[in-house]
């Protein structure tokens, strides 16, 4: 299977694609599965809205491609609903993944998973008020 018109488009121009220097919180993950690659999400989040949303990634153009629209699909949304996005969802945003690359699209959640629970651990010690523990409860 070749990589679909939307992979190719986000490989090319990927969106949301750059460091944020006033996050409240990063996730960075390597991608287990593979090679090693790494996928490092940068979260502005008051804990109930993903506020923005920008990724770091050195990987394959799937991983690349999984990551921008990962970042596309989260922002402006709550933190729970994105919580629940799956690899499957971030591969069939991008028209599919050849089978052999599905494990590269699942690290962009993988990593704002661990941005998340770095946020409610900074909350846990007093910073944005707990509202990540109700999240976690569910
Ligand atoms: Fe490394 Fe895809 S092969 S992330």
């Amino acid at each position: 299977m070749q990589y679909s018109a939307k992979v190719i488009a986000h490989f090319q121009n990927p969106k949301n694609n750059h460091k944020m220097n006033d996050a409240d919180s990063i996730g960075k993950v390597y991608n287990p599965y593979d090679c090693g690659d790494m996928v490092k999400i940068y979260l502005k989040s008051d804990g109930e809205i993903v506020k923005d949303i920008t990724f770091e990634c050195v990987g394959c153009p799937a991983a690349i491609a999984s990551a921008s629209v990962f970042t596309e699909m989260a922002k402006g949304k709550s933190v729970s609903e994105v919580l629940k996005i799956t690899r499957q969802d971030v591969a069939a945003a991008l028209g599919g993944l050849p089978e052999n690359k599905i494990n590269c699209s699942v690290i962009s959640c993988d990593a704002f998973r661990k941005a998340v629970k770095k946020l409610e651990k900074k909350s846990a010690q007093g910073g944005k008020g707990g509202l990540l523990k109700r999240l976690f409860k569910k």
